[in-house]
């Protein structure tokens, strides 16, 4: 997959090839990304591609035909000729910050080496290419790492820097990735967002200037999702080529593209420099964050695909990653934190009768926790609520045939707490200024290993107190006054990025030590559904906005990424909490069983009609499971539409599942056809079940079409379409399963 020939590397696969150059023996410039190509002969030179000109700065003397500030480049360099955004910045002891660094040998490796330290893909399948790059004068040296995979369009970058000079350095900015493309005929589409209403999908033209979605807020972030993808402008959900960038960490990091004046477009992912600095002494290494680099020659569904196949089989580790998600109840928003052991057990007792089969226990069971003002960083159990401790709800849960699951929040400590009276100076902080509050709570400073060793114990008692089947593991505020009562002046800077690094050594260690608990991330909703979060924990709690329409938009965005396995998903009450919007029974059960289906309202309030058809839903959805969770997933209607309508499709081996929603009911609707993708044109389909809307308005439009038992051609679904019956009324949600 990996070849160098005539002072060139070219990496390729059946999906796409990427090829570098070492240019007069020392600058390391980008030739080509995108569709495969045999053989690089370099039809498009260099000489072609530069546009210096008089006013522009050289980078030879007299030479007027290379300038690094035209030419693609695979790690810039700044303070020289290239005045476009840097790939890194390192200041040295003098104070200047200026560097640079030359070609100096490369490695190729069969397989992929871990990061220390750092969540990031694996695979026996894969070869990585590492290049030495080389300070002229020798103060340090910068190891770019690429590694391809032989099933996928997928290519992973990092770096590592290492002081090889005597003397102290700074890195201010160290990206995992720059991309730099000869045209800058894009469109970006990037997630944004706020709490409760994450991973918004936004389609922008690429203009002429700086754009960068980012996060310093210590967490990667409910308002920009780590992800960009640069599309072609004729791109669509099936067609057209789009380059996208997924990065694999959970705090602060900047993505930043830059299209500038000959039409060149420079993308630089990595950690947020306005948050990051890092002190290497000699014989120090640093090593970055992976960014996982995907090209599409197949339009976004292309793009999203590869984004799922990749982290599931790549990224995603332990015993549950492809195993079907059980069905849930979670007592948050059924009681809040007013709850007990008989309440517990009464949704215990209702969930059994529905068919459900975990039981979650939220927020407050802990400490004195009557609200959020009190008791985080007490993890012990509170005996007023909870008489026979975690241990006996457990059994009574476990004796009723379900699995039992716990909330904890282990990064965080509320004023109000014994924690926080016996070690104050815990928290990230500044001396002498006071800390800001976000929902009453600090941050557990994790940079210290004092810090980490009592957040480690503390969880490992909780685990092990219980047979627990499963633990939620919140996160609800972002970082500020982000210093560290342990680390000298010099480092302050260092202290967001060591945080994470802390929380993600003791995310390793308990994934390892309690491989049977099912682990749910979770961030005040999906604040941190990130790449990194799912190296430890299979599924992220998608957002803390549990209404059906909004989860339409949350759901696509984050599935522009992340698999739909990992997305938690739950039915809850209407009037809604969040919006206060009214929904049909039926959508809110069919968006939810879109992610990994589960209930949170107080189950035991059903009616004895709602009862049955829970029962109805939880019983296709058992039988439809491995489809919804495991199979293909499609956008069948593009990802920024009118917010109105969606339609969506699941593929495994053995059926197809699609819905169709629609939000709001409009006269003279029109016609809609689904035109199911990628199925076998010769092969027969049978439509087992289908589930239309129910009717909703007084003289609005019925059921009238019989699709039941009826079986159509793959060609016919795929071009002829599947119709969507006029049935009148709001929130209406239909669904189709085909056997094949
Ligand atoms: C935020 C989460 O997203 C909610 O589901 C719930 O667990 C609360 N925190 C509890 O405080």
């Amino acid at each position: 997959m990996i070849k160098f020939e005539n002072q060139k590397f070219h990496l390729s696969n059946e999906y796409f090839s990427y090829v570098i150059e070492i240019s007069r023996g020392k600058h390391l410039l980008h030739r080509y990304w995108g569709r495969p190509l045999r053989e690089f002969r370099d039809s498009a030179p260099l000489q072609a591609i530069d546009r210096a000109n008089a006013g522009q700065l050289a980078e030879f003397e007299n030479e007027r035909t290379y300038s690094l500030d035209v030419l693609p480049q695979e790690y810039p360099v700044q303070g020289h000729t290239d005045f476009r955004i840097p790939a890194y910045r390192v200041e040295h002891e003098n104070g200047t910050n200026i560097s640079e660094l030359n070609y100096s040998s490369y490695k190729i490796i069969d397989g992929k080496p871990a990061l220390k330290g750092l969540p990031a893909s694996f695979g026996d399948n894969c070869q990585t290419l590492e290049i030495e790059l080389v300070d002229i004068c020798k103060n340090f040296t910068v190891y770019l790492y690429y590694t391809i995979f032989d099933d996928s369009p997928i290519l992973t970058r990092s770096a590592k820097f290492v002081n090889t000079g005597g003397k102290k350095i700074k890195i201010r900015h160290a990206a995992s990735a720059a991309v730099d493309f000869n045209e800058n005929d894009f469109d970006i589409i990037d997630l944004y967002g706020g709490h409760a209403a994450e991973r918004t999908v936004q389609r922008h033209k690429l203009q002429r200037g700086i754009f960068e979605v980012s996060s310093t807020r210590g967490a990667s972030s409910h308002q920009h999702s780590p992800f960009i993808a640069l599309a072609r402008p004729d791109a669509t959900e099936f067609f057209g080529e789009v380059y996208a960038a997924s990065f694999v960490y959970s705090g602060s990091f900047a993505i930043k593209i830059e299209a500038e004046q000959f039409g060149t477009t420079r993308l630089v992912v990595g950690l947020n420099p306005d948050t990051f600095s890092w002190l290497l002494e000699p014989n120090e290494e640093f090593q970055t964050p992976e960014v996982v680099l995907n090209f599409s020659a197949n339009g976004l569904n292309g793009m999203s695909q590869s984004f799922h196949k990749f982290f599931r089989e790549h990224l995603m580790r332990g015993k549950f990653k492809d195993q079907v998600r059980p069905i849930l109840i979670n007592n948050w928003e059924a009681t809040y934190f007013d709850f007990n052991e008989e309440k517990i057990i009464a949704l215990a007792d209702c969930a059994k009768e529905l068919g459900l089969e975990l039981v979650v226990l939220d927020d407050g069971w802990f400490g004195k926790r009557n609200d959020d003002n009190s008791s985080l960083g007490d993890w012990f159990v509170n005996r007023e609520k909870l008489p026979n401790g975690i241990e006996g709800l457990v059994n009574a849960v476990h004796e009723r045939g379900l699995k039992f699951g716990i909330w904890v929040e282990p990064e965080m400590v509320n004023v109000d707490s014994d924690l926080y009276h016996a070690h104050p100076d815990w928290i990230l902080h500044v001396p002498d200024y006071k800390p800001s509050f976000s929902r009453h709570q600090l941050v557990l400073d994790l940079s210290r290993a004092d810090v980490r060793e009592y957040v480690l114990d503390a969880m490992r008692k909780v685990f092990s107190s219980a047979p627990i089947d499963y633990v939620k593991w919140d996160y609800n505020r972002h970082m500020t006054e982000a210093f560290s009562a342990k680390l000298p002046p010099e480092r302050q800077l260092e202290t967001q990025h060591r945080v994470i690094l802390g929380l993600y050594e003791i995310m390793e260690k308990l994934v390892n030590e309690f491989p049977d608990i099912l682990f749910e991330s979770c961030s005040g909703g999906g604040g941190r559904f990130d790449a990194g979060f799912l190296y430890y924990m299979p599924q992220t709690w998608t957002s803390d906005d549990s209404d059906a329409v909004c989860r339409l938009s949350i759901q696509t965005g984050t599935g522009m990424a992340f698999p739909i396995v990992a997305q938690g998903a739950h039915v809850s009450v209407v009037p809604n909490h969040q919006v206060g919007r009214v929904t049909t029974f039926q959508m809110r059960n069919f968006v939810a069983m879109c992610g990994t289906y589960g209930f949170e309202l107080d189950i035991t309030r059903f009616t004895a009609e709602e009862k049955d058809e829970v029962k109805k839903y939880v019983e296709l959805y058992k039988e439809i499971r491995p489809t919804m969770q495991l199979g293909k997933f499609t956008r069948l209607l593009t990802a920024y539409n009118n917010g109105n309508e969606y339609a969506w499709q699941f593929e495994d081996e053995n059926r197809i599942v699609v819905v169709y929603f629609r939000v709001l009911s409009q006269p003279a609707t029109p016609i809609r056809i689904l035109k199911l993708a990628g199925l076998n044109p010769d092969r027969e389909y049978h439509l087992k079940k289908y589930f239309p809307p129910k009717k909703m308005s007084v003289d609005g439009g019925k059921q009238v079409i019989n699709f039941q038992e009826k079986s159509f051609y793959g060609d016919e679904l795929m071009n002829n379409g599947l119709a969507v019956e006029k049935i009148d009324g709001d929130f209406a949600a239909y669904m189709w399963v085909f056997e094949k």
